[in-house]
């Protein structure tokens, strides 16, 4: 057994990033300023947005882009129910109702097929979610988007360096949100990124972003700076720091290094996993795509078990491997079970991986002998619960 627990993630940070964050605070500018443009400009170019606008989280993202839609009561928003809170949390606080759609089994993205039979007079945008790294069917989506008028937000919070036909996910004629969190391909601390082709759509978030003011902090306290601003309308302080920027500065340039030593990982497991009757390995969608492989979320049979997912999650503890679930679907947790309704049985693709799925550890920094471990770990639960 492995003597060292093993998370299911960590973050890769090194000197260059350590560095940068320590001459942020030795700088005395340390909130947000020029190394936040920065990382906006890298970003921009790295994905291949017109425009980008950095925040403190990807919810503040989605936040911000759904008030931007000016949504009314009654006005439905489409996403998937295999998702974090936020996505639809965001969509209720900015008025709307969500309307959750089923997943395709294997990828667990949002079934495209299935949205137009939910596409009401009321909806007014869809929300597909990259999960784990891998894109949904965008050429559907954007043809219904295309044909019923709707606004495209693409939670893309485990998407950064997602690629879709050759395009990257960022890049596309909508409005897209990434997530810096620690557990995320590259990593701010906590930060978020809006990348949009509509430049009036980035000005009015970049104001909402903080306090709705005319004018930045760092371009109002520089040397060549005026000190006056002017409120142009209410907002919020979700703005990114340069001590954040100062890691991602960093990261972004990683990135490709950091997909492909994820992708080696997940391949690994895929092999490995491949004679394992009590596990389904995650699939691969079948167009052209880069998976960025921000999770391995394989589905245990817990048919073939004398254990549910939860005591498997425990026994891999007892060897010392940590996991992750991504995740409870959403309309298991009491809330939105409460509020949105849902009649048993509406999500069967849904509720079968909510029951069944947990996150191995999968992150750059981890050896193929940590791997070994964790293949190792999963093939002796099942042996030892099989029945
Ligand atoms: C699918 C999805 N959407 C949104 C978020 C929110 O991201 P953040 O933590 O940056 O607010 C997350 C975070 O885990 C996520 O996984």
């Amino acid at each position: 057994m492995r003597q060292e627990f093993l998370p299911f993630s960590t973050p890769t940070i090194e000197d260059d990033e350590i560095n940068e964050v320590v001459d942020s605070l030795k700088s005395g500018w340390i909130t947000t300023g020029p190394k936040v443009k920065r990382f906006e400009d890298a970003f921009k170019a790295y994905v291949g947005a017109p425009y980008a606008v950095p925040l403190s989280s990807a919810t503040a993202g989605l936040h911000l882009a759904l008030l931007a839609l000016q949504l009314k009561e009654g006005d439905e928003v489409i996403t998937t129910p295999m998702t974090f809170a936020s996505t639809v949390s965001m969509i209720i606080l900015c008025g709307a109702t969500p309307v959750l759609v089923d997943i395709e089994p294997g990828t667990l993205n949002i079934d495209a097929g299935k949205i137009r039979e939910k596409i009401t007079a009321k909806t007014k945008a869809v929300v597909p979610v990259h999960f784990a790294g891998q894109p949904c069917d965008m050429d559907a989506i954007f043809a219904l988007a295309k044909e019923f008028n709707l606004t495209v937000i693409e939670d893309a919070a485990h998407a950064a360096g997602t690629e879709y036909k050759g395009k990257r996910i960022g890049s596309f004629d909508t409005i897209s949100i990434f997530s810096f969190h620690p557990n995320k391909n590259i990593t701010t601390g906590e930060g978020g990124m809006l990348c949009t082709t509509d430049e009036a759509l980035a000005e009015e978030v970049s104001l909402l972003k903080f306090h709705g003011m005319s004018r930045e902090a760092w371009k109002r306290f520089s040397a060549t700076g005026n000190p006056n601003y002017e409120i142009l309308l209410p907002g919020f302080k979700y703005n990114m720091m340069d001590i954040q920027a100062a890691l991602g500065i960093h990261q972004l340039p990683k990135l490709d290094g950091f997909i492909a030593k994820r992708t080696e990982i997940a391949e690994f497991y895929n092999a490995a996993f491949a004679d394992v009757a009590e596990l389904a390995r995650p699939s691969y969608a079948p167009y052209d795509q880069r998976h960025a492989w921000h999770l391995y979320t394989p589905l245990i049979r817990i048919e073939r078990l004398t254990i549910d997912r939860d005591q498997f999650m425990a026994e891999l503890k007892k060897l010392n491997i940590g996991t992750g679930l991504h995740y409870k679907a959403i309309h298991h947790h009491p809330y939105y079970r409460d509020t949105l309704q849902i009649p048993a049985g509406a999500f069967p693709n849904a509720d079968y991986a909510s029951d069944r799925i947990l996150s191995l550890p999968l992150f750059p920094k981890m050896t193929m002998d940590d791997a070994r471990d964790v293949v190792e770990a999963v093939k002796t639960v099942i042996a030892k619960n099989r029945k």
